[in-house]
């Protein structure tokens, strides 16, 4: 893709584009092609743009979609595994997108500035959200809202939290399952709630016919129950 052609979003990161704030610095961990960063300068929503990934070839991707950016100093590329290479003070929102869960959750505990006022994540993990919720709700964060899509028929959620130091849910299981999702009063909400709570019954039941880890089956079953109570006020 040129980096002239005004870049159309895919419905996965246009929910993610919509969470950055105007005028902020963002980074994109784990870019790849670098489309979303590539957006945003292009919109005029970022002030700055820093598209980050481990791997070279990806970067190169991303270099070539955003070099007329770069050049005016509205964009950057840079290798980096995680936020390692970032310096506290560079960006204000930071995007990442489209990694598993627990990588995700990796990232994150290495870098203590995120912590720092004005900072916001916007997460949309692939696998395993629970884990990211838990994380951040132990670590002191506050998760702002949530935001849910389909796109291809899979439905995908994102994640939007800031540093309070509450820990108001830290240890919550069902929050770590659902966490705003229950606000969230959209058709794709509900189609994620739906296929979560087909996945979680096949895990319960398999628990409960091994005997194997009971607690964890008794609270899958209060999420099962709790998701139930939502799709039905909705
Ligand atoms: C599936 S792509 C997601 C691309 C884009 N963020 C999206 O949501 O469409 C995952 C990207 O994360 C990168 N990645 C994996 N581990 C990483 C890490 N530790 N730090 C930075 N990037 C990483 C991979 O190289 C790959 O380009």
């Amino acid at each position: 893709m040129s980096s002239y052609s005004q870049v159309k979003l895919p419905p996965r990161l246009q929910m993610l584009a919509d969470m950055v704030r105007r005028g902020s610095a963002v980074a994109d961990i784990g870019t790849d092609h670098g489309y979303l960063p590539l957006y945003l300068v292009q919109k005029g929503i970022a002030k700055r743009v820093i598209a980050s990934d481990v791997r070279l070839k990806p970067l190169e991707n991303a270099k070539k979609n955003l070099e007329p950016f770069c050049a005016e100093g509205l964009a950057e590329v840079r290798l980096s595994d995680g936020l390692d290479a970032f310096e506290r003070g560079e960006v204000q929102d930071i995007i990442l997108a489209g990694m598993g869960g627990d990588l995700i959750v990796n990232i994150l505990a290495r870098a203590e500035w995120i912590k720092d006022n004005g900072v916001r994540l916007i997460i949309q993990p692939m696998t395993r959200p629970e884990t990211v919720r838990a994380f951040l709700c132990s670590y002191g964060f506050k998760i702002l809202f949530e935001i849910a899509c389909t796109e291809a028929q899979k439905a995908y959620i994102a994640i939007c939290a800031v540093f309070d130091g509450d820990n108001e849910h830290k240890g919550d299981f069902v929050y770590s399952y659902l966490g705003e999702l229950p606000s969230c009063n959209t058709e794709a909400a509900r189609h994620y709630l739906n296929k979560l709570r087909k996945r979680l019954n096949i895990r319960a039941h398999a628990l409960k016919a091994t005997g194997n880890n009971e607690s964890e089956a008794a609270g899958l079953s209060g999420v099962i129950a709790g998701i139930t109570e939502i799709l039905q006020d909705k």
